[in-house]
């Protein structure tokens, strides 16, 4: 294999990108980002391989999520802090009953570009290229707006740090202190059924913190009770913004994408010689690749052979996104040749990916249901096959909205007009994935039992 370059991934063929007029401002632009400060610190990326390592040999589990896109005009301090909220929720109600610890990576702080199934959008009639995300170009429906323009690079990136900043804080200053548990429900899922769930486990972890304390475990000398570390992820998608934020660490001559600390290649872009893989091969960050009913298992482990050489555990997450229907036919041969050539994998499901469809009222939506059954599956073929079920990748949020049909608050395909506010694809709402995490944290106490 030749030598990798921080360009040569400009040399390869390349899907899923826009095409900029202006070459000379898309320059200065790259130039730019390429001088301001990174966004994550490469120890911190090396702290979560070791995470992921574990979560590889099923000591810990992955809890990965957010937004499908994020986006310019739905960036708030509200929206992150209840993002942030329904992600503890989460995360202690798997660590409760799982047994195991959580490593929390968001889907945020750079979740910007969006791979099309089209590269125009028709609507009656009126065709412009379609929207590729607030990193590329504008969701608005006019030819100006769906053109592409570099200095929304810069946008995305200032977005990211000041996101990114509110994460560290929360996730340091006290607001994930466990004595705060309580504090972490929203107050929209007051009555329903898994906030009561949730109510009686935040008694549990009081008595047990009240327990630990008397016996001298304390937030001074156990930091663990009051802080947490929630790491930032996204698609690796736009390689011009990922190579601007690439630099040498200087600690060990590698290179990390400093965009995030975790970057994945989507389903679309993973094809063996493309510009993807080699741009993500030079890398030194833990990478995901999304594994759909097409992945070749022939492919997988070319995949697995260039982006991580060396087989060092912790460096790939295989995201497989199948569908409820097809999981059971293509994840079992993936597993076995995984397993046959040796290479050491984290296995997580994205049960959104796969189930999506367009509701009789015209949106495009997923059931609960069917995403529960794809988790559910994702594991019973884990089990059968002696391999760990290692994580889940969730398109979520913290407010209420109604994108996704089904879960107890019984999102009809007639309500989906109320509160449909994704740049993308549908989310749970905090309800909806509190309660699938409850039911994820069911069958991990089963395992563990
Ligand atoms: C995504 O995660 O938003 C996405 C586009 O996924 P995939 O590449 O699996 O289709
Ligand atoms: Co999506």
């Amino acid at each position: 294999m030749s030598s990798w370059e921080l360009k040569s991934w400009r040399d390869k063929p390349i899907l899923q990108q826009p095409t900029y007029k202006d070459q000379e401002l898309l320059k200065s632009v790259e130039k730019k980002l390429s001088i301001y400060p990174p966004l994550v610190f490469a120890e911190e990326v090396r702290s979560l391989k070791k995470q992921l390592a574990l979560a590889t040999e099923g000591k810990t589990f992955l809890l990965q999520g957010g937004d499908c896109a994020e986006s310019f005009s739905e960036f708030n301090a509200d929206n992150i802090k209840d993002f942030f909220k329904v992600f503890l929720q989460m995360s202690v109600i798997l660590t409760f009953s799982g047994g195991k610890p959580v490593v929390k990576v968001g889907r945020i702080a750079g979740q910007f570009a969006k791979p099309r199934s089209s590269d125009f959008e028709n609507i009656d009639g009126v065709e412009f290229p379609s929207y590729r995300g607030d990193i590329i170009n504008s969701i608005e429906f006019t030819k100006e707006a769906r053109e592409p323009d570099p200095f929304r690079m810069l946008s995305a990136y200032n977005q990211s740090a000041a996101t990114q900043n509110l994460i560290r804080a929360f996730a340091r200053g006290g607001f994930a202190d466990l004595h705060k548990v309580h504090k972490w429900n929203l107050d929209f899922t007051q009555g329903l059924a898994s906030n009561k769930r949730y109510e009686e486990l935040c008694d549990k972890i009081s008595g047990a913190l009240s327990f630990m304390e008397a016996c001298g475990i304390k937030a001074e000398n156990t930091p663990s009770i009051n802080q947490t570390v929630l790491y930032s992820s996204h698609e690796a998608l736009l390689l011009n913004y990922e190579e601007a934020l690439t630099r040498e660490d200087s600690l060990t001559g590698d290179w990390y994408d400093c965009s995030a600390h975790m970057l994945w290649i989507g389903d679309r872009t993973r094809q063996v010689d493309g510009a993807h893989v080699e741009f993500l091969r030079g890398v030194s960050n833990p990478i995901g690749i999304k594994a759909g009913p097409t992945t070749k298992p022939e492919d997988l482990i070319s995949l697995l052979d260039i982006l991580n050489p060396e087989n060092e555990s912790g460096k790939m997450n295989v995201i497989v996104r199948m569908g409820a229907d097809k999981v059971g036919d293509y994840l079992p041969t993936l597993i076995k040749e995984v397993e046959k050539e040796g290479k050491k994998v984290l296995w997580s499901s994205d049960p959104m990916h796969g189930n999506t469809f367009k509701s009789s009222t015209n949106y495009k939506t997923r059931d609960f249901d069917k995403m529960l059954q794809e988790v559910k599956n994702f594991f019973e073929i884990h089990k059968s096959e002696g391999t760990h079920a290692g994580g889940i990748h969730l398109e979520m949020t913290g407010k209420d909205v109604t994108e996704c049909v089904g879960g107890g608050q019984k999102i009809s395909e007639e309500n989906l007009a109320s509160r449909y506010h994704t740049h993308c694809d549908p989310r749970l709402n905090a309800h909806q994935a509190l309660e699938l995490a409850f039911l994820i944290s069911d069958i991990l106490k089963v395992e563990k039992n």
